[in-house]
Protein backbone atom coordinates (compact mmCIF):
# COMPACT_ATOMS: atom_id res chain seq x y z
CA UNK A 1 0.00 0.00 0.00
CA UNK A 2 1.15 3.27 -1.17
CA UNK A 3 2.20 5.47 2.03
CA UNK A 4 1.64 9.50 2.72
CA UNK A 5 4.35 11.96 2.71
CA UNK A 6 3.30 14.99 4.67
CA UNK A 7 5.03 18.55 2.66
CA UNK A 8 6.34 20.62 4.89
CA UNK A 9 6.54 24.05 2.81
CA UNK A 10 9.14 26.55 4.16
CA UNK A 11 9.19 28.81 1.21
CA UNK A 12 7.87 31.83 3.67
CA UNK A 13 10.44 31.22 5.85
CA UNK A 14 13.77 29.09 4.97
CA UNK A 15 12.97 30.53 1.41
CA UNK A 16 13.04 34.61 2.35
CA UNK A 17 16.07 33.87 3.50
CA UNK A 18 17.44 34.30 0.32
CA UNK A 19 18.89 37.37 -0.58
CA UNK A 20 16.67 39.59 -1.55
CA UNK A 21 13.50 37.66 -1.07
CA UNK A 22 12.49 39.68 1.67
CA UNK A 23 8.88 39.95 2.20
CA UNK A 24 6.12 42.22 3.35
CA UNK A 25 3.18 40.32 5.49
CA UNK A 26 0.43 41.45 2.65
CA UNK A 27 3.04 39.40 0.17
CA UNK A 28 3.74 36.48 2.80
CA UNK A 29 -0.30 36.14 3.29
CA UNK A 30 -1.01 36.10 -0.51
CA UNK A 31 2.09 33.18 -0.83
CA UNK A 32 0.07 31.25 1.87
CA UNK A 33 -2.99 31.48 0.81
CA UNK A 34 -1.87 30.04 -3.01
CA UNK A 35 0.46 27.19 -0.95
CA UNK A 36 -3.04 25.83 0.78
CA UNK A 37 -4.79 25.86 -3.03
CA UNK A 38 -1.94 23.90 -3.97
CA UNK A 39 -2.72 21.31 -1.22
CA UNK A 40 0.55 21.42 1.16
CA UNK A 41 0.57 19.46 4.79
CA UNK A 42 2.07 22.45 6.78
CA UNK A 43 2.92 25.80 5.88
CA UNK A 44 6.00 27.31 7.71
CA UNK A 45 4.63 30.76 8.13
CA UNK A 46 7.54 32.26 9.64
CA UNK A 47 10.21 32.97 12.41
CA UNK A 48 8.15 35.30 14.59
CA UNK A 49 10.97 36.31 17.16
CA UNK A 50 13.21 37.50 14.57
CA UNK A 51 11.17 40.84 13.58
CA UNK A 52 7.99 42.16 14.36
CA UNK A 53 7.18 42.13 11.03
CA UNK A 54 7.72 38.21 10.59
CA UNK A 55 5.72 37.83 14.19
CA UNK A 56 2.55 39.63 12.76
CA UNK A 57 3.10 37.73 9.11
CA UNK A 58 2.49 34.28 11.15
CA UNK A 59 0.11 35.98 13.41
CA UNK A 60 -2.37 36.70 10.06
CA UNK A 61 -1.04 33.37 8.66
CA UNK A 62 -2.26 31.56 11.60
CA UNK A 63 -5.78 33.71 11.34
CA UNK A 64 -6.70 32.52 7.54
CA UNK A 65 -5.20 29.28 6.76
CA UNK A 66 -8.05 26.65 7.68
CA UNK A 67 -6.45 23.51 6.50
CA UNK A 68 -2.87 23.10 6.34
CA UNK A 69 -0.79 23.38 10.08
CA UNK A 70 0.71 26.71 10.41
CA UNK A 71 4.37 26.43 11.66
CA UNK A 72 6.46 28.78 13.70
CA UNK A 73 10.39 28.94 13.80
CA UNK A 74 12.16 29.34 17.07
CA UNK A 75 15.46 28.54 18.84
CA UNK A 76 15.93 26.24 21.47
CA UNK A 77 14.91 29.68 23.69
CA UNK A 78 12.45 30.47 26.10
CA UNK A 79 11.97 33.82 24.62
CA UNK A 80 11.46 32.44 21.24
CA UNK A 81 8.85 30.08 21.81
CA UNK A 82 6.90 32.62 23.87
CA UNK A 83 6.60 34.63 20.86
CA UNK A 84 5.97 32.02 18.38
CA UNK A 85 2.99 30.31 20.89
CA UNK A 86 1.57 34.22 20.74
CA UNK A 87 2.18 34.41 17.33
CA UNK A 88 0.31 31.13 16.41
CA UNK A 89 -2.77 31.31 19.14
CA UNK A 90 -5.07 31.72 16.51
CA UNK A 91 -4.31 28.66 14.25
CA UNK A 92 -6.43 26.05 13.69
CA UNK A 93 -3.30 23.60 13.86
CA UNK A 94 -0.43 25.24 15.36
CA UNK A 95 3.05 23.78 15.14
CA UNK A 96 5.77 25.22 17.54
CA UNK A 97 9.48 24.23 15.70
CA UNK A 98 12.13 24.30 17.91
CA UNK A 99 15.75 22.88 17.74
CA UNK A 100 19.29 23.52 18.44
CA UNK A 101 22.86 22.11 16.62
CA UNK A 102 23.96 18.88 17.26
CA UNK A 103 27.17 18.54 15.30
CA UNK A 104 30.85 19.34 16.83
CA UNK A 105 31.47 21.69 14.60
CA UNK A 106 28.25 23.27 16.08
CA UNK A 107 28.60 22.63 19.36
CA UNK A 108 31.82 23.47 19.82
CA UNK A 109 32.77 26.66 17.96
CA UNK A 110 28.61 28.21 17.79
CA UNK A 111 27.43 27.04 20.82
CA UNK A 112 30.83 26.85 22.69
CA UNK A 113 29.32 23.97 24.83
CA UNK A 114 29.38 20.51 25.36
CA UNK A 115 26.69 17.46 23.82
CA UNK A 116 25.57 17.11 27.28
CA UNK A 117 24.50 20.97 27.76
CA UNK A 118 22.86 20.65 24.10
CA UNK A 119 21.05 17.68 24.70
CA UNK A 120 19.60 19.25 27.69
CA UNK A 121 18.66 22.47 26.04
CA UNK A 122 17.25 20.29 23.35
CA UNK A 123 15.27 18.38 26.10
CA UNK A 124 14.30 21.68 27.75
CA UNK A 125 12.79 23.29 24.34
CA UNK A 126 10.69 20.67 23.47
CA UNK A 127 9.04 20.31 27.19
CA UNK A 128 8.45 23.68 27.52
CA UNK A 129 6.63 23.84 24.11
CA UNK A 130 4.60 21.48 24.45
CA UNK A 131 3.00 23.33 27.44
CA UNK A 132 1.21 25.39 24.81
CA UNK A 133 0.92 23.05 21.57
CA UNK A 134 0.52 19.30 20.86
CA UNK A 135 2.24 19.56 17.79
CA UNK A 136 5.78 20.28 18.49
CA UNK A 137 8.86 19.48 15.95
CA UNK A 138 12.01 19.30 16.57
CA UNK A 139 15.18 20.22 14.68
CA UNK A 140 18.69 19.23 14.81
CA UNK A 141 20.33 21.12 12.93
CA UNK A 142 23.56 20.54 10.86
CA UNK A 143 22.73 16.64 11.48
CA UNK A 144 24.36 15.64 8.31
CA UNK A 145 27.56 16.81 10.15
CA UNK A 146 26.87 15.31 13.09
CA UNK A 147 28.10 12.02 14.68
CA UNK A 148 24.77 9.40 14.06
CA UNK A 149 25.29 7.77 17.43
CA UNK A 150 24.99 11.31 19.07
CA UNK A 151 22.02 12.05 17.25
CA UNK A 152 20.08 8.93 17.72
CA UNK A 153 20.45 9.60 21.69
CA UNK A 154 19.35 13.04 21.02
CA UNK A 155 16.23 12.37 18.97
CA UNK A 156 15.38 9.59 21.58
CA UNK A 157 15.44 12.36 24.17
CA UNK A 158 13.56 14.94 22.43
CA UNK A 159 10.66 11.93 21.53
CA UNK A 160 10.36 10.88 25.06
CA UNK A 161 10.20 14.92 25.95
CA UNK A 162 7.41 15.17 23.47
CA UNK A 163 8.57 15.48 19.98
CA UNK A 164 5.57 14.93 17.22
CA UNK A 165 7.98 15.54 14.86
CA UNK A 166 11.91 14.97 14.24
CA UNK A 167 13.51 16.80 12.02
CA UNK A 168 16.96 15.73 10.11
CA UNK A 169 18.49 18.80 8.28
CA UNK A 170 21.37 18.59 6.25
CA UNK A 171 21.90 22.65 7.12
CA UNK A 172 25.16 22.47 4.85
CA UNK A 173 24.41 20.61 2.01
CA UNK A 174 27.08 18.23 2.74
CA UNK A 175 26.12 15.06 2.38
CA UNK A 176 25.76 12.26 -0.07
CA UNK A 177 22.51 10.68 -1.22
CA UNK A 178 23.56 7.28 -0.29
CA UNK A 179 25.01 8.60 3.28
CA UNK A 180 21.89 10.63 3.92
CA UNK A 181 19.75 7.64 3.63
CA UNK A 182 22.27 5.64 5.87
CA UNK A 183 21.59 8.27 8.33
CA UNK A 184 17.88 8.03 8.14
CA UNK A 185 18.18 4.28 8.44
CA UNK A 186 20.47 4.76 11.22
CA UNK A 187 17.86 6.59 13.40
CA UNK A 188 14.87 3.98 12.37
CA UNK A 189 17.33 0.99 13.97
CA UNK A 190 18.79 2.71 16.82
CA UNK A 191 15.94 5.39 18.10
CA UNK A 192 13.94 3.09 20.47
CA UNK A 193 10.76 5.34 20.30
CA UNK A 194 11.06 6.40 16.84
CA UNK A 195 7.70 5.13 16.45
CA UNK A 196 6.48 7.75 18.23
CA UNK A 197 7.44 10.38 16.00
CA UNK A 198 7.28 11.39 11.79
CA UNK A 199 11.08 11.46 10.62
CA UNK A 200 10.87 14.50 8.63
CA UNK A 201 13.78 15.86 6.03
CA UNK A 202 14.93 19.12 5.52
CA UNK A 203 18.26 19.43 2.69
CA UNK A 204 19.90 22.15 1.15
CA UNK A 205 21.54 22.13 -1.80
CA UNK A 206 25.00 23.70 -1.95
CA UNK A 207 26.56 20.45 -3.81
CA UNK A 208 23.38 20.23 -5.96
CA UNK A 209 22.06 17.23 -3.86
CA UNK A 210 19.03 18.31 -2.00
CA UNK A 211 16.79 16.64 -3.86
CA UNK A 212 18.34 13.14 -4.66
CA UNK A 213 18.86 13.86 -0.93
CA UNK A 214 15.18 14.23 0.39
CA UNK A 215 14.37 11.08 -1.55
CA UNK A 216 16.78 9.29 -0.32
CA UNK A 217 15.73 10.08 3.07
CA UNK A 218 11.98 8.96 1.98
CA UNK A 219 13.36 5.49 0.76
CA UNK A 220 15.22 5.25 4.43
CA UNK A 221 12.24 5.89 6.44
CA UNK A 222 11.09 9.88 6.60
CA UNK A 223 7.68 10.72 6.04
CA UNK A 224 7.81 14.12 5.75
CA UNK A 225 9.90 16.49 3.25
CA UNK A 226 10.69 20.01 4.20
CA UNK A 227 10.77 22.08 0.59
CA UNK A 228 10.74 25.56 -0.85
CA UNK A 229 8.61 26.59 -4.36
CA UNK A 230 11.88 26.92 -6.89
CA UNK A 231 14.04 25.62 -4.27
CA UNK A 232 14.99 29.25 -3.08
CA UNK A 233 16.56 29.28 0.56
CA UNK A 234 20.00 29.93 2.33
CA UNK A 235 23.27 30.60 -0.38
CA UNK A 236 22.17 27.64 -2.58
CA UNK A 237 18.57 26.94 -1.26
CA UNK A 238 16.57 24.07 -0.33
CA UNK A 239 15.04 21.01 -1.54
CA UNK A 240 12.51 22.15 -4.48
CA UNK A 241 9.03 21.29 -3.68
CA UNK A 242 8.41 20.63 -7.23
CA UNK A 243 10.78 18.58 -7.90
CA UNK A 244 10.22 16.01 -5.24
CA UNK A 245 7.05 16.24 -5.55
CA UNK A 246 6.85 15.39 -9.53
CA UNK A 247 9.59 12.47 -8.71
CA UNK A 248 6.98 10.77 -6.08
CA UNK A 249 4.54 11.42 -8.55
CA UNK A 250 6.28 10.31 -11.76
CA UNK A 251 8.10 7.31 -10.34
CA UNK A 252 5.19 5.52 -8.40
CA UNK A 253 6.26 2.50 -9.78
CA UNK A 254 9.22 2.74 -8.35
CA UNK A 255 8.74 4.54 -5.07
CA UNK A 256 4.88 3.67 -3.54
CA UNK A 257 4.41 7.15 -1.72
CA UNK A 258 2.36 9.65 -2.59
CA UNK A 259 1.38 13.24 -1.80
CA UNK A 260 -1.84 15.13 -1.33
CA UNK A 261 -0.11 18.07 -3.39
CA UNK A 262 -2.41 19.71 -6.40
CA UNK A 263 0.34 19.04 -8.92
CA UNK A 264 -1.95 21.24 -11.45
CA UNK A 265 -1.05 24.76 -9.36
CA UNK A 266 2.35 24.12 -9.77
CA UNK A 267 3.06 26.36 -12.36
CA UNK A 268 1.45 29.18 -10.78
CA UNK A 269 2.88 28.57 -7.63
CA UNK A 270 6.25 29.12 -8.74
CA UNK A 271 5.45 32.12 -11.14
CA UNK A 272 3.80 33.95 -8.45
CA UNK A 273 6.55 32.80 -5.95
CA UNK A 274 9.03 34.07 -8.35
CA UNK A 275 7.36 37.37 -9.13
CA UNK A 276 6.75 38.14 -5.52
CA UNK A 277 10.44 37.79 -4.53
CA UNK A 278 11.89 39.25 -7.56
CA UNK A 279 13.66 36.13 -8.49
CA UNK A 280 13.95 34.84 -11.64
CA UNK A 281 13.54 30.88 -12.56
CA UNK A 282 16.51 29.49 -14.72
CA UNK A 283 15.12 28.20 -17.96
CA UNK A 284 16.75 24.78 -17.66
CA UNK A 285 15.13 23.90 -13.91
CA UNK A 286 13.45 20.91 -13.92
CA UNK A 287 9.85 21.12 -13.75
CA UNK A 288 8.73 24.72 -13.83
CA UNK A 289 11.99 26.48 -16.11
CA UNK A 290 10.70 27.98 -19.37
CA UNK A 291 12.91 24.75 -21.47
CA UNK A 292 11.39 21.89 -19.37
CA UNK A 293 8.85 21.00 -21.76
CA UNK A 294 10.49 22.97 -25.25
CA UNK A 295 12.15 20.60 -27.22
CA UNK A 296 14.48 22.42 -30.02
CA UNK A 297 16.38 19.44 -31.96
CA UNK A 298 15.63 17.65 -34.75
CA UNK A 299 15.86 13.97 -33.65
CA UNK A 300 13.75 14.88 -30.58
CA UNK A 301 10.95 17.18 -32.38
CA UNK A 302 10.09 14.61 -34.77
CA UNK A 303 10.06 11.93 -31.70
CA UNK A 304 7.52 14.51 -30.03
CA UNK A 305 5.38 15.02 -32.73
CA UNK A 306 4.58 10.99 -33.31
CA UNK A 307 4.30 10.51 -29.83
CA UNK A 308 5.03 13.61 -26.22
CA UNK A 309 6.00 10.15 -24.39
CA UNK A 310 9.30 9.71 -27.06
CA UNK A 311 10.80 12.34 -24.68
CA UNK A 312 8.90 13.64 -21.97
CA UNK A 313 8.34 11.75 -18.52
CA UNK A 314 5.90 14.00 -17.15
CA UNK A 315 2.67 15.62 -18.96
CA UNK A 316 3.08 19.01 -18.77
CA UNK A 317 -0.53 19.72 -18.19
CA UNK A 318 0.15 17.85 -14.99
CA UNK A 319 1.71 21.23 -13.20
CA UNK A 320 -0.15 23.56 -14.90
CA UNK A 321 1.62 23.88 -18.43
CA UNK A 322 -0.53 23.89 -21.23
CA UNK A 323 0.99 21.93 -24.16
CA UNK A 324 5.05 21.14 -25.05
CA UNK A 325 6.55 23.63 -26.86
CA UNK A 326 8.11 22.86 -30.43
CA UNK A 327 11.22 25.30 -30.72
CA UNK A 328 12.14 26.05 -34.01
CA UNK A 329 16.27 26.67 -34.08
CA UNK A 330 19.46 25.77 -36.79
CA UNK A 331 18.40 22.61 -34.70
CA UNK A 332 15.33 21.62 -36.06
CA UNK A 333 14.27 19.35 -38.58
CA UNK A 334 11.95 19.21 -41.32
CA UNK A 335 9.06 17.36 -39.47
CA UNK A 336 9.04 20.23 -36.85
CA UNK A 337 9.20 22.61 -39.98
CA UNK A 338 6.30 21.38 -41.44
CA UNK A 339 4.59 20.55 -38.19
CA UNK A 340 4.60 24.65 -37.64
CA UNK A 341 3.68 25.47 -41.10
CA UNK A 342 0.08 23.11 -41.37
CA UNK A 343 -0.36 24.66 -37.89
CA UNK A 344 -0.61 28.07 -39.98
CA UNK A 345 -2.24 26.33 -42.48
CA UNK A 346 0.56 26.37 -45.38
CA UNK A 347 0.74 22.97 -46.48
CA UNK A 348 3.54 21.89 -48.36
CA UNK A 349 4.51 19.25 -51.11
CA UNK A 350 8.07 17.09 -49.90
CA UNK A 351 10.15 19.23 -52.64
CA UNK A 352 8.18 22.32 -51.59
CA UNK A 353 9.11 21.99 -47.65
CA UNK A 354 12.79 20.67 -49.25
CA UNK A 355 13.23 24.11 -50.97
CA UNK A 356 11.46 25.36 -47.86
CA UNK A 357 13.62 24.10 -44.94
CA UNK A 358 17.03 25.21 -47.25
CA UNK A 359 16.04 29.22 -46.91
CA UNK A 360 14.58 28.58 -43.27
CA UNK A 361 18.42 27.37 -42.29
CA UNK A 362 19.84 30.33 -43.64
CA UNK A 363 17.63 32.45 -41.91
CA UNK A 364 17.97 30.29 -38.69
CA UNK A 365 21.76 30.38 -38.83
CA UNK A 366 21.29 34.24 -38.32
CA UNK A 367 18.52 34.45 -35.54
CA UNK A 368 18.23 31.81 -32.32
CA UNK A 369 14.92 31.42 -32.68
CA UNK A 370 12.50 31.01 -35.77
CA UNK A 371 9.08 32.50 -35.11
CA UNK A 372 5.50 32.29 -36.76
CA UNK A 373 6.24 35.65 -38.22
CA UNK A 374 9.68 34.64 -39.70
CA UNK A 375 7.49 32.10 -41.00
CA UNK A 376 4.82 33.73 -42.33
CA UNK A 377 7.17 36.67 -43.78
CA UNK A 378 9.81 33.83 -45.65
CA UNK A 379 6.68 32.08 -46.33
CA UNK A 380 5.45 35.54 -47.96
CA UNK A 381 8.98 36.16 -49.70
CA UNK A 382 9.56 33.40 -51.14
CA UNK A 383 6.52 33.10 -52.84
CA UNK A 384 5.81 28.91 -52.30
CA UNK A 385 2.82 28.15 -53.18
CA UNK A 386 1.30 26.02 -50.87
CA UNK A 387 -0.06 22.77 -52.49
O1 LIG B 1 18.75 24.20 7.56
C1 LIG B 1 18.37 24.07 8.74
O2 LIG B 1 18.95 23.34 9.54
C2 LIG B 1 17.20 24.83 9.14
C3 LIG B 1 16.64 24.56 10.50
C4 LIG B 1 16.33 25.83 11.21
C5 LIG B 1 15.45 23.65 10.38
O3 LIG B 1 16.67 25.60 8.37
ZN1 LIG C 1 17.29 25.17 6.31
Amino acid sequence: MKQKIFVFDTTLRDGEQSPGAKLTTAEKIQLALQLENLGVDVIEAGFPISSPGDFKSVDEISKIIKKATICGLTRAIKGDIDAAVAALIKAKRPRIHTGIGVSDIHIKYKFKSTREKILLQGIEAVKYAKKFVEDVEFYAEDAGRAENEFLAKMITAVIDAGATVVNIPDTTGYCFPDEFGEKIKFLKENVPNIDRAIISVHCHDDLGLATANTLSGIINGARQIEVTVNGIGERAGNTSLEETVMAIKTRQNYLPYYTLVKTEEILKTSKMVSLIMGIPVQPNKAIIGANAFAHSSGIHQDGIIKRRENYEIIDPKSVGVTKSQIVLTARSGRAALRHKLEKLKINMTKEQLNQFYEKFLELADIKKEIFNNDLLNLYESKSIKSS
